[in-house]
């Protein structure tokens, strides 16, 4: 894979990386991009085609992947992660937590309780379990960079999303905690907090209207790319964002900065 135009103290060659929820949108970029750094990356998600064809892709561009199929949620899932880093034959270095589960925007009231177990499940145990997983063999080798991409809708908080938001801001204090317990052994955990980002899964479940008027909050005026977002979870990642842990990166575009579009410059 030709080498990305990082200066030495962001490139990872010689790290390992795995990347959860990694098939496509932001999780596939932050894939393709931890790769094209020189890391080989590990990824997960249940849908094995897919999943083959962002690793397929990346091998194509001269990187290394590893396709894991699985959930997330599954009982043996940590067991099958340290199965994987024993046959790569190192520990994990990096982690990123890409998964999320989502719910219909409905007020809390209506919201079925099955429906707040699942999400939670899948935003926040899971989480949970997995890195009980990975961080043992991280503190052994004295380095680890863990990043959560949470949302930048879970801070001013959001109608309809009670349940969503609440999973998200909890990522915020597992990596605060994580980054405190686990600092002294050199390992950084950070959450990045997207703004609207055009993905396959937005295109296909946002109205346009309402991409449209979370636009209108915007001070950049435009979507996310995921790339743009895999860049921000790259640098964490790397030694020139050593210094950093237990933060929270915005990456939105400056949503909620109530830009006065009217009195802007016509384009
Ligand atoms: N796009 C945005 O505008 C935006 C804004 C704010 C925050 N975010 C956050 O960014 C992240 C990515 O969002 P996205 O829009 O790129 O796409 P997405 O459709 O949410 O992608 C999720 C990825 O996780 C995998 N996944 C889902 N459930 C899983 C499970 N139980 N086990 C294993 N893998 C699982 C999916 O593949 P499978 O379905 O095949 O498993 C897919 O690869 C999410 O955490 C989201 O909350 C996105």
């Amino acid at each position: 894979m030709p080498a990305m135009d990082l200066g030495p103290k962001q490139r990872l060659d010689g790290r390992t990386a795995l990347v959860l929820g990694a098939s496509r949108g932001i999780g596939r970029a932050v894939a393709e991009s931890l790769a094209q750094a020189g890391a080989r990356v590990v990824l997960v998600a249940r849908g094995a085609g897919e999943l083959q064809a962002a690793a397929r892709a990346i091998v194509a561009a001269g990187g290394s992947a590893h396709p894991l199929a699985m959930d997330v949620c599954a009982a043996d899932a940590p067991a099958r992660l340290s199965q994987v880093w024993r046959q790569l034959g190192r520990p994990c270095d990096i982690a990123v937590w890409n998964v999320a589960h989502y719910a219909l925007y409905q007020v809390l009231e209506q919201i079925e309780p099955r429906t707040i177990e699942n999400l939670l499940r899948t935003n926040v145990l899971a989480p949970l379990r997995l890195l009980q997983a990975l961080l043992g063999p991280m503190r052994a080798g004295g380095f680890g960079r863990i990043v959560f991409v949470g949302s930048a809708a879970s801070e001013p908080g959001s109608h309809g999303q009670v349940v969503y938001c609440a999973s998200k801001s909890a990522l915020t204090g597992l990596a605060r905690s994580v980054a405190a317990e686990y600092g002294p052994a050199g390992v950084t955990c950070n959450v990045v907090l997207p703004g609207l980002v055009t993905t396959p899964r937005v295109e296909h479940a946002v109205q346009p209207a309402v991409r449209a008027r979370i636009l209108e909050r915007s001070a950049l005026g435009r979507e996310g790319r995921a790339g743009e977002v895999a860049s921000v979870i790259c640098f964490l990642c790397s030694d020139a964002g050593g210094l950093i842990t237990g933060a929270e990166w915005t990456a939105s575009g400056g949503l909620g900065l109530d830009p006065a579009r009217s009195g802007a410059p016509k384009e």
